[in-house]
């Protein structure tokens, strides 16, 4: 025979279940679907049941709770750090990464002699590759050292640096990849960098790029593919000069259209220098504004011989495989003879000390 609660006994049991309709149910001996019923007949009754508190995760927990302990677990330690330690950790890291970019908007070097001075611009040099004028580069780091007031510079593809399916390419030329950090570690050496760019061949070292470790022990600046600088003079002069690797843009009528464009559209400095084309390339802008010289340049490579151009069929648009510009910092800030430049460093070389006797 059918079982009939009354509203009492169904609120009592809801009660007691917690207001869980399966448990009121299995106390009153009814189906859960009556009590289920009932209570909305209650509700429209203006009764006041209690909200059911049923929760399947608890009942699922329960039954496993119910279950004997037929063995015991002790769970194995974390394999990694803990995500607060994770999000302490990333918190350093971006505050590393923030200073590092916004100290390298415009690097000052206190230059540190008075009088002009001369910066011997080198172009890629490719130190490892068999087209690669190694004497030029012997020659130049010495003219560097025996100059006064003459700094080198580098604008990247130090060494061909062959990677990944690239790695083939040592095929085709007479030195090993050890041999070629030999002769990069002999040419950093050579002399003092004013500044050092990674080119795109140094970059396929990745994060590890030995390069970076090799000019540390010279503690000459070295960034990948972009250094802006403001050399300061103690007269108080400031001189900026902005290379890359390579200025974005290109013309087919115009080699010194990258470097020209960075310095219509972009930052207004004295010297624009680009290598990785390994061609030569010069431009003269007024900046309207402040009224100073703009050179906008392109330095070729000591990779003089290049059988990739060759086969591409490449115009040779090589001057010298360098360029010096010489800055006379006691020539009014907008004096469009502050910084002059050369394609031959030994003319340079005489011309900065004459400028330095004279003055
Ligand atoms: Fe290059
Ligand atoms: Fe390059």
């Amino acid at each position: 025979m059918r079982k009939i609660a009354t509203d009492e006994q169904i609120l009592d049991a809801l009660e007691k279940s917690n207001g869980i309709r399966a448990k009121a149910a299995q106390l009153l001996g009814i189906t859960p679907r009556a009590v289920i019923d009932r209570v909305s007949v209650m509700r429209g009754k203006g009764l006041t049941v209690p909200n059911s508190t049923y929760n399947p995760g608890d009942q699922t927990k329960e039954r496993f709770d119910r279950k004997p302990q037929e063995f015991t677990f002790t769970p194995l330690p974390e394999d990694d750090i803990s995500v607060e330690d994770l999000v302490a950790h990333r918190k350093r890291q971006f505050a590393y990464k923030r200073e590092y970019e916004e100290a390298s908007r415009l690097i000052p070097i206190r230059i540190k002699i008075p009088g002009p001075i001369g910066i011997l611009h080198f172009g890629d040099p490719h130190v490892d590759d068999d087209g690669c004028d190694i004497e030029a580069i012997e020659l130049h780091t010495a003219l560097v050292n025996a100059t006064e007031g003459l700094f080198a510079a580098n604008v990247g593809d130090t060494t061909n640096n062959w990677c990944d399916r690239l790695a083939r390419l040592y095929a085709d030329q007479s030195t090993s990849a050890a041999q070629s950090w030999k002769l990069a570690e002999w040419f950093v050496n050579r002399c003092r960098w004013l500044y050092m760019i990674a080119g795109n061949h140094d970059l396929w070292s990745g994060a590890g790029d030995p390069l970076k470790w090799i000019v540390k022990q010279q503690n000459a600046l070295y960034k990948s593919s972009e250094a802006r600088i403001a050399l300061r003079f103690p007269n108080g002069t400031e001189v900026r000069i902005n290379a890359r690797h390579d200025h974005a843009g290109s013309s087919i009528w115009n080699p010194a259209h990258g470097p020209m464009k960075a310095a219509m559209l972009g930052t207004r400095d004295h010297i624009y220098m680009a290598g990785h084309k390994h061609e030569s390339a010069y431009s003269v802008l007024k900046d309207p504004i402040s009224g100073i010289t703009m050179h906008a340049l392109k330095v070729a490579s000591y990779k003089v011989y290049d059988r990739f151009a060759k086969d591409k069929g490449f115009r040779d648009n090589a001057l010298s495989p360098c360029v010096l510009t010489t800055i006379n910092p006691h020539l009014p800030p907008a004096h469009p003879d502050m910084v002059k430049v050369f394609w031959e460093p030994e003319e340079g070389a005489d011309y900065l000390g004459y400028l330095r006797r004279k003055t």
